[in-house]
C-alpha cells in the first residue's frame, strides 16, 4: 500500500508556500539576512511546533516568514517544496501565497510573486510538475487592506490564477470580504476560500453564496449541516482537506477521529493536501499514509482521492484528461503486478 501511495500520480491543491519553510532553510536565511529568530536551534524550532489551535500555529508561522526578504529567498523556498513534491509524484500543484505577510515588512509584491513564479516555471521545465498560483488575503486584517493587495496584484495578474482567503477564521467570516472577491471575479480571477476548518458550516455557505468560491479549503465542519452536505454532493464543489494539519491544530483529537472517510463515502469531492508541511510533520505522501493507516483506506479510496484532485484543479479539460489517463494507466498497471 505504501508503494501505491508513493507512486500514484498526485495533484496538490492546498499548500501555503510559507508553510513549506523547513527550519534548516529558516536558519540559513535568518543568518544571511540578519534576522533574529525566536528559536535557539533547528531542534528548538521543531520542539515549538506543538499547537493548541489555528491561532497558536499562525503566531509561529508568521514569525518564521520574517526571514524571507529577497527574490532569491522566495525562489529557494518554492524550489525546495517543488523538488519534494516531484519526488512524491505530484504532477500538478496549486500554491497559496500570502503577499500581506511580506508587504507589511516592506518586501515588494513583485519580489514575492517573481521569486515564486521563477521556481514554478523551472519546475514545469525540469521536474515535469505543472502549477498555478493562488493569492490569499489575510482575513484577520481589514477588507480595505485586502482591496489594496488586489490592486497591487493586478500588474502581475498573468502569474496568478485565483484568489483565496486564509488566516484566523473565527470572527472573520467570508462576508467581510464580499467587495474584494466581487472585484477579483470581475477581473477574471478564480475564487477559493478557507472555510469550515475551525469556523461553523455557515462560513462555508457564505464562502459559496457570497464569495462564489469554486473550491472550499478544509470544509471538514460541513458534516454538521445536512443541507450543506446535500448541496456539496450535488454541486461536487471540491473540499481540499489537510489531515495532518487537522490533527496538529486539534480540529480532530487524532487521525482515527478524522471524518475524511465519511466525507468520501457520502460522495463529497474531497482531496488530500499538506497545508503547511514544514510545521505539521509531513508532505502529501505522509498525509495519505497517516490517513490510510488510521482510517483503513483501500486502494479504491486512494484512487478516488487522487482522481478528485485532478478533477478539482484549475487545469483545462484537456490537461485534466491527460492526467486522468495517466492515473488510470497507473492503477491498471499496478493491479497487473
Ligand atoms: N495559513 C496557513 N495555514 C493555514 C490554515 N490551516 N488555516 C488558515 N490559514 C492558514
Ligand atoms: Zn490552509
Amino acid at each position: 500500500m505504501n508503494d501505491f501511495i508513493h507512486a500514484i500520480p498526485k495533484a496538490e491543491l492546498h499548500i501555503h508556500i510559507e508553510g513549506t519553510l523547513e527550519p534548516e532553510l529558516m536558519f540559513e536565511l535568518a543568518v544571511k539576512n540578519g534576522i533574529a529568530l525566536p528559536f535557539k536551534s533547528i531542534d528548538d524550532a521543531r520542539q515549538a511546533y506543538n499547537f493548541s489551535d489555528l491561532q497558536s500555529f499562525l503566531d509561529i508561522y508568521y514569525q518564521g516568514a520574517d526571514v524571507l526578504i529577497n527574490e532569491d529567498d522566495f525562489y529557494q523556498l518554492t524550489w525546495s517544496y517543488l523538488q519534494k513534491a516531484a519526488a512524491q509524484n505530484v504532477r500538478h500543484t496549486e500554491i497559496f501565497f500570502d503577499p500581506q505577510t511580506h508587504t507589511a515588512r516592506g518586501v515588494k509584491f513583485e519580489t514575492v510573486a517573481q521569486g515564486i513564479h521563477r521556481a514554478l516555471k523551472d519546475a514545469g521545465q525540469k521536474l515535469n510538475l505543472s502549477s498555478k498560483l493562488i493569492m490569499c488575503f489575510l482575513r484577520h486584517l481589514n477588507a480595505a487592506e485586502a482591496m489594496d493587495t488586489l490592486e497591487a496584484a493586478l500588474p502581475f495578474q498573468k502569474l496568478i490564477a485565483a484568489v483565496g482567503l486564509d488566516s484566523s477564521e473565527l470572527g472573520n467570516p467570508p462576508e467581510k470580504f464580499m467587495a474584494v472577491f466581487d472585484r477579483a471575479r470581475k477581473k477574471g480571477f478564480k475564487v477559493v476560500a478557507h472555510a469550515g476548518e475551525e469556523g461553523p458550516p455557515d462560513y462555508i455557505w457564505q464562502a459559496l453564496n457570497l464569495l462564489k468560491a469554486e473550491r472550499i479549503d478544509h470544509g471538514v465542519r460541513c458534516l454538521e449541516d445536512t443541507a450543506l452536505v446535500e448541496h456539496l454532493v450535488k454541486t461536487q464543489i471540491p473540499l481540499t482537506v489537510c489531515p495532518l494539519s487537522n490533527v496538529k491544530l486539534r480540529v480532530f483529537d487524532d487521525m482515527k477521529q478524522h471524518n475524511l472517510k465519511r466525507m468520501l463515502d457520502l460522495g463529497l469531492c474531497v482531496t488530500v493536501n499538506s497545508d503547511d508541511p514544514a510545521y505539521f510533520g509531513g508532505y502529501i505522501e505522509e498525509n495519505f499514509q497517516a490517513l490510510q493507516t488510521a482510517l483503513k483506506l483501500d486502494h479504491q479510496d486512494i484512487f478516488k482521492l487522487a482522481r478528485n484532485a485532478f478533477q478539482a484543479s484549475f487545469l483545462s479539460l484537456t490537461e485534466k484528461e491527460k492526467h486522468l489517463d495517466e492515473l488510470e494507466q497507473f492503477v491498471y498497471g499496478f493491479g497487473e503486478q
